[in-house]
């Protein structure tokens, strides 16, 4: 028997996948004393997850089901195989960029804003400054919201999620320019050397790199800088990635807009000024979080279990020897 520790409150139909072998330790959010485990399925995200571990014994494999690991990796010992959840947020997290993407086109939180003060107005005579576009009104025309079509998005990060966002984003018929770490042809994807020369030619910049050291304060004001007037900067990869003074910087100064559903400090406090910050639309870190991922993240985890006992290689391995 392989004894694999998950939550304590973890409802019992998302171990319905996990193999005959599993013998299932619940853990409390407060371990009392040292539990010997094989697999740990570890919380969601939870800050206290660190102590937790200081009780857990003999643990071989840790399995994260969310896709950023930057959260454990200061804490858990290299001894330990760390793998994460690559590819199991990747419906939910593309669905929020283009939904973010969408509602900034469409102005969609302006026009709740307005809704909730019940008045019917349209954009050009709401006077928010937002003046770095052409302006809204075209001759005898007003302009009322915008066109995804035609549009070139530019992909920071384009791993799993990365090239969700691309799929999802083909149908509007915008132009796609992809970064990674590294340069490679089909598609064609540039090197994280050439944001620089990029980030100018994009109308929305999508950020979906994990936090790592290299991409700590990869968007600061110099990049902000580089953004065409207007331009949209969407960060669904973690808060930390963009310099928050110099993104509240370049919103006060109506250069750009931005849709974040991540932050730097996170919880945004109360009173923090990106929160009234113009053009800025703010989700609580909610992109990979939807009914449908707890399922997928849990039949993943259970295949891991399954290749586990097989003696199998691991899928989504970070750290660690792997099996
Ligand atoms: N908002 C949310 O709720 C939410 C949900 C899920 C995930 N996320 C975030 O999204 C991140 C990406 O997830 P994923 O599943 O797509 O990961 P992934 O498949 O590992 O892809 C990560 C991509 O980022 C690139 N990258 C890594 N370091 C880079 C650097 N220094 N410069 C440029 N590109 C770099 C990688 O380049 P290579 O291909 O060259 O290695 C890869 O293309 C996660 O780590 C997490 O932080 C957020």
């Amino acid at each position: 028997m392989v004894r694999v520790g998950v939550d304590e409150n973890l409802a019992p139909e998302l171990l319905a996948d996990f193999p005959a072998e599993a013998e299932i330790v619940r853990l409390p959010r407060t371990i009392p004393q040292p539990v010997p485990i094989d697999f740990w399925i570890l919380p969601f995200y939870r800050k206290d997850a660190a102590t937790a571990f200081q009780q857990l014994r003999e643990v071989k494999v840790a399995q994260s089901l969310m896709a950023g690991v930057d959260w454990v990796l200061p804490w858990l010992p290299p001894a330990v195989t760390l793998c994460d959840g690559r590819g199991i947020h990747d419906i939910s997290a593309s669905e929020w960029v283009l939904a973010a993407i969408m509602a900034t086109m469409k102005r969609i939180p302006l026009y709740r804003d307005l809704q909730n003060q019940q008045q019917w107005r349209g954009f050009a005579s709401v006077t928010d400054g937002f003046l770095s576009e052409p302006g809204p009104a075209r001759g005898q025309y007003t302009v009322l919201a915008d066109d995804l079509s035609g549009k070139t998005v530019l992909i920071v990060g384009y791993g799993s999620i990365g090239a969700a966002i691309e799929a999802r984003l083909a149908p509007f018929g915008v132009n796609i320019l992809r970064i990674a770490r590294s340069a490679r042809p089909q598609p064609p994807v540039s090197a994280i050397a050439d944001l620089h020369a990029l980030l100018p030619l994009a109308d929305i910049v999508v950020l979906i790199v994990p936090l790592t050291d290299a991409t700590r304060g990869l968007i600061r004001a110099p990049e902000l800088a580089l953004m065409r007037p207007g331009a949209l900067l969407v960060n669904a990869a973690r808060g930390p990635v963009v310099d928050t003074d110099a993104l509240v910087a370049a919103l006060q100064q109506h250069r750009i807009r931005a849709a974040v559903d991540v932050t730097d400090p996170e919880p945004l406090p109360a009173g923090h000024p990106l929160w009234s910050a113009p053009n800025c639309l703010i989700t609580p870190h909610i992109g990979g979080s939807t009914p449908q991922f707890i399922h997928r993240a849990f039949r993943f985890a259970a295949q891991q279990l399954r290749r586990y006992i097989a003696g199998q290689p691991l899928e989504n391995i970070v750290t660690g020897a792997g099996y």
